[in-house]
């Protein structure tokens, strides 16, 4: 008999799968980075395979490859998202191209229709880390529904979150069964828990990668206040561009552009600052008026690991200047009216 439990785990699988248009299938994971290696095992990427990730993202997009003993190549960004560039994808691409990556950095879509052309016709997967998309979309089609798979996150600090979690959404459903062994530590447990075989047993490769059930109780509860907490966002976010546009253009500031049918998820509201202007100097600026703005990425092949792995015609000049000039801003949906003119106060006299 089915256990309360796993009534709440299908009832959280259910509502997410159907915030994504009900992919083939969706699983609840440990975390985003998790169902990042999980992709990397599924699509059986392994030495001798390349993998191209873009040069602003957290570690974990690359990790899940190189843990699997991929060569990775570094593609640089577009200027006006922060997201992979594929002009760069294609000059990263081989013959040995297994996988590529999109990252939607701050819940704004790629360009998954250039992507995705240009994976047709070389034959490498998409995967799209959509750590940060869920609620994004492009052209109608959600975030993470574009790859063969897609990874979500859960973390703490995203709009929907239980603490530490994330998921696989499996659009290949040729890996539906696959991606249930992978997270089932190698077992068809799932065959068993639907009666399909008597006993479980290993079946293939897999780690301790599904979403316990303590945190599925605590996604279940952020979801459901998620709508309104997304329309709260919604209006800080266009608070900030609206009150930042004039500013932005008078300094020489960079605010985010949304592409034509795209939905983004009011996740980030980032600023890339001019060329020459002291970002610890705006830090401590807005510091001093009680508004704490944040970095974000480093530009992995500068980074300690990264310069021991990059490869030396990686370099990614865009993607730096994202990681040494873009400062974010608060964005939490408690933030009231006040909240907002005094984080729009701050930035705009902080340079001029
Ligand atoms: C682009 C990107 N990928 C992956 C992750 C990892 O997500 P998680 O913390 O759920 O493992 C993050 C976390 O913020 C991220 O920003």
């Amino acid at each position: 008999m089915p256990s309360d439990s796993d009534e709440l785990r299908r009832s959280t699988t259910r509502a997410l799968s159907s915030l994504l248009d009900d992919p083939p299938a969706v699983a609840l994971t440990t975390s985003c980075t998790h169902a990042l290696e999980a992709a990397g095992l599924l699509l059986g990427v392994g030495p001798g395979h390349e993998v191209v990730v873009p040069a602003f993202t957290l570690s974990s997009t690359a990790n899940a490859f190189l843990l699997r003993g991929a060569t990775l190549r570094f593609a640089d960004v577009d200027p006006a998202t922060g997201n992979i560039d594929p002009n760069s994808v294609a000059e990263r691409t081989t013959d040995r191209t297994a996988v590529v990556v999109a990252v939607h950095y701050a819940g704004v879509a790629a360009d998954l229709p250039a992507l995705l052309e240009q994976s047709r016709t070389l034959g490498w997967g998409l995967v799209e880390d959509a750590a940060q998309g869920l609620y994004g979309s492009l052209d109608g089609r959600a975030l993470g529904r574009w790859g063969r798979l897609g990874a979500i996150s859960f973390h703490r600090t995203k709009n929907v979150s239980c603490g530490e979690g994330g998921a696989l959404v499996v659009n290949d459903p040729e890996l539906i069964t696959p991606a249930d062994v992978a997270l089932d530590k190698g077992n068809d447990r799932v065959a068993f828990d639907a009666g399909v075989v008597a006993a479980y047993q290993w079946t293939g490769l897999g780690s301790a990668w599904r979403m316990p059930i303590e945190s599925v109780e605590r996604l279940a509860v952020s979801l459901d206040g998620a709508a309104e907490r997304q329309r709260r966002r919604h209006v800080i976010w266009d608070r900030y561009l609206e009150g930042l546009t004039d500013w932005a253009h008078s300094t020489g500031s960079t605010l985010p552009t949304i592409p034509d049918g795209a939905e983004h998820p009011a996740h980030i509201f980032w600023i890339l600052l001019p060329e020459g202007a002291s970002r610890e100097a705006v830090r401590e600026h807005c510091a001093a008026r009680g508004v704490e703005v944040t970095q974000h990425y480093a530009s992995l092949p500068t980074t300690t690991y990264g310069r021991t792995i990059a490869h030396p015609d990686d370099a990614c000049p865009v993607a730096e200047q994202f990681a040494a000039r873009l400062i974010r801003l608060p964005l939490d949906p408690t933030m009231d009216d006040g909240d907002l003119d005094r984080v729009l106060e701050a930035v705009t006299t902080s340079t001029r």
